[in-house]
């Protein structure tokens, strides 16, 4: 059986673009894949947390998973930092990254913009990510497409360090979905929705009141022309409604475009924000019932048990060939 493994950050409430570039691609391929979902609390802490928010935050995370239909019994669910071997392994890949090809990863280069003094583990972050991925000789990563270049950079250093030292690592790769890869902002639909945004308005959140999420969508920024078609480079508002609304109901663009060929902009947005109210809703009930329950713990545990020992066979074979230790 082929595996897949996908994590997220815990940086506050996830967003629609998060559980449609992630979460609904592994809910739609447990079925078939020997499944891998993590919490990657590590990769947060590349900006500063707060330690209260940030565990509150990892509980949240791990209770949506579930809530959002991610299946306990098709899927190993971990918490990155539980897991030790993740570190270890990625100092070895470091050690065989190049820094230049690190530079050159746009999300760094964005990141670092907007600081000047920036952490060294936002800049490492995607041999982290590496490591995430090679120790489990993953096939396939079902991600948005903003994080594609840090798949192939695994790719680069798994194939780099099989060459020179033997082969110990599967090349993965990303799984991006055909629509959905990356959902834009409400607001500023020439940026992808995003956890930092500053405009609230533009992002919804799947814990967001429902009367909240219907209103970013009803206010959501389009254009003058008054048709429902899809033209990302000139209706990027319309054409991200038009994506949202295909990843809920499964239809294409065309018949979508059909289905709204008379309508106004008012009429589609308030049917978009009926698919999207529905499906959140449901995951909003569950979500209040897991954090009432004490279930968590219990799938954690199992989850950190199994992720340990195929790492710690990982990390034993990575040191044999590079002459570590006795
Ligand atoms: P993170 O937490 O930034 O994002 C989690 C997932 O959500 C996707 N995503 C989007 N998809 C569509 N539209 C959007 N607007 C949008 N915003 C975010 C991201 O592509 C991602 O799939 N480094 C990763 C976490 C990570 C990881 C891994 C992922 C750590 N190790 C190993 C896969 C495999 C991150 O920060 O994702």
């Amino acid at each position: 059986m082929k595996r897949i493994l996908t994590g997220l950050q815990p940086t506050g409430e996830i967003t629609l673009g998060n559980y449609i570039g992630a979460i609904k691609q592994i809910v739609e391929l447990q079925e078939k894949y020997d499944s891998y979902i993590f919490v990657a609390d590590l990769h947060s802490i590349t900006i500063p947390k707060d330690p209260k928010i940030l565990r509150e935050n990892i509980r949240k995370l791990l209770a949506l998973y579930l809530a959002c239909g991610i299946d306990p019994n098709k899927n190993t669910i971990f918490i990155q930092s539980e897991n030790e071997y993740h570190t270890n392994v990625s100092w070895m890949l470091e050690c065989n990254t190049y820094f230049g090809e690190l530079s050159r990863m746009t999300q760094f280069k964005d990141k670092s913009k907007k600081n000047t003094n920036f952490s060294s583990g936002l800049f490492t972050y995607p041999v982290l990510m590496a490591a995430d991925i090679l120790i489990y000789d993953v096939d396939y990563v079902p991600v948005g497409i903003d994080q594609k270049q840090h798949v192939e950079i695994a790719r680069d250093i798994a194939d780099r360090f099989n060459k020179k030292y033997g082969k110990i690592f599967k090349l993965p790769d990303a799984l991006i979905s055909e629509v959905g890869t990356k959902i834009m902002d409400l607001q500023d639909p020439y940026h992808k929705m995003s956890k930092s945004s500053e405009n609230q308005n533009g992002v919804i959140r799947l814990l967001d009141n429902i009367d909240l999420i219907r209103k970013k969508i009803m206010s959501a920024v389009t254009d003058s022309e008054s048709i429902v078609r899809f033209d990302p480079d000139n209706k990027p508002g319309i054409s991200n409604l038009i994506n949202i609304y295909s990843v809920f109901t499964h239809k294409n663009i065309s018949e979508i475009e059909e289905e709204f060929n008379s309508c106004n902009y008012g009429d589609f947005k308030k049917s978009v924000a009926d698919v999207v109210i529905n499906e959140i809703s449901k995951i909003q009930n569950k979500y209040d019932e897991i954090m009432k329950s004490n279930q968590i713990d219990k799938i954690l545990d199992d989850g950190i048990r199994k992720t340990r020992e195929i790492a710690k066979r990982k990390y034993e074979a990575m040191k044999l060939e590079m002459g570590l230790g006795r």
